[in-house]
């Protein structure tokens, strides 16, 4: 059974002033399914964030149906991990504790055994040395590793991902890359993964949904049979060659409208 499934969906957003409403996705339709590692692809402004909001239940379409396991999404969930490009970490707490807050919302857990789930997950994450640092004391990357951290610790069978590696450098991007594969093929959970980044949704997913620029429909879908488990050095062969540059003529035609769309407003 596919565990998101969008039909029909269309998201207007009112407009303000003499500007009309904006369109952010039109008849959009999707199907991702259990345990599949979804990326969305498409140029900045095309919706891919107002497709995840959806999802998360951050907003409410306009008209169609989202659903999630089944059941119609009404509101944010605790099925739903949702990781932003920034890492919505609280900046007053300790790593050790932002790690822990989700699980300390539940009732049924004892504080030892919070401890050692929240030790396990920053273990895996690489963070056990920085376990009693605040947020501020830590790089961009690291940051980004407490987010993750925060949001799987809570072990949700869907994990909704909106660009949580862009605003990091080159290279600690590609490291943050390979730590998600590497916990991925641990849970293999659900993923929706937005990003407008090429190498980044190949070297990720099992497929890539490539959006048109505004207002957002489906384009076209990608599967993507690279073997797993992957690491970066995939992204030098000559199938993933092949693929990039498949992709990029499936995008060049939408990035180039959507900068003509940015232009007019
Ligand atoms: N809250 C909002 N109010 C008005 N327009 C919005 C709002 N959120 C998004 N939009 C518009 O919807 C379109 C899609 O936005 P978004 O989903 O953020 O795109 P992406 O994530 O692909 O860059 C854009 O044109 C954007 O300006
Ligand atoms: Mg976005």
């Amino acid at each position: 059974m596919p565990d998101i499934v969008l039909e029909g969906v269309r998201m207007e957003f009112p407009g303000q002033g003499a500007t009309g409403p904006a369109i952010a996705l039109a008849e959009m339709d999707l199907a991702i399914h259990d345990r599949e590692f979804v990326c969305l692809l498409g140029p900045s402004g095309c919706g891919k964030s107002t497709a995840l909001n959806l999802i998360a239940g951050f907003l409410t379409a306009s008209d169609g149906s989202v659903r999630v396991g089944g059941q119609e999404v009404a509101g944010p969930g605790p099925d739903r991990g949702v990781v932003f490009q920034d890492a919505n970490i609280f900046p007053w707490l300790s790593v050790a504790k932002n790690v822990a807050f989700g699980p300390s919302l539940s009732r049924r857990r004892d504080r030892n055994a919070i401890r050692r789930q929240v030790d396990e997950m920053l273990d895996r994450v690489g963070l056990s040395q920085f376990a009693n640092h605040l947020p501020l004391e830590l790089s961009g990357g690291m940051r980004q590793r407490v987010g993750l951290a925060r949001v799987l610790v809570n072990d949700p069978p869907t994990l909704l991902m909106d660009e949580p590696f862009g605003a990091l450098d080159a290279q600690t991007r590609i490291i943050m890359q390979e730590l998600l594969l590497e916990l991925w093929e641990r849970d293999r959970k659900t993923v929706l993964f937005v990003t407008h980044d090429i190498d980044e949704a190949l070297l990720l997913g099992d497929r890539i949904i490539v959006m048109t620029a505004r207002p957002g429909r489906i384009k076209s879908s990608f599967d993507v049979r690279l073997p797993r488990p992957r690491r970066y050095e995939i992204t030098s062969t000559p199938e993933f060659v092949a693929l990039r540059r498949r992709l990029f003529e499936e995008l060049r035609h939408e990035a180039a409208r959507a900068d003509e769309l940015e232009a007019v407003h």
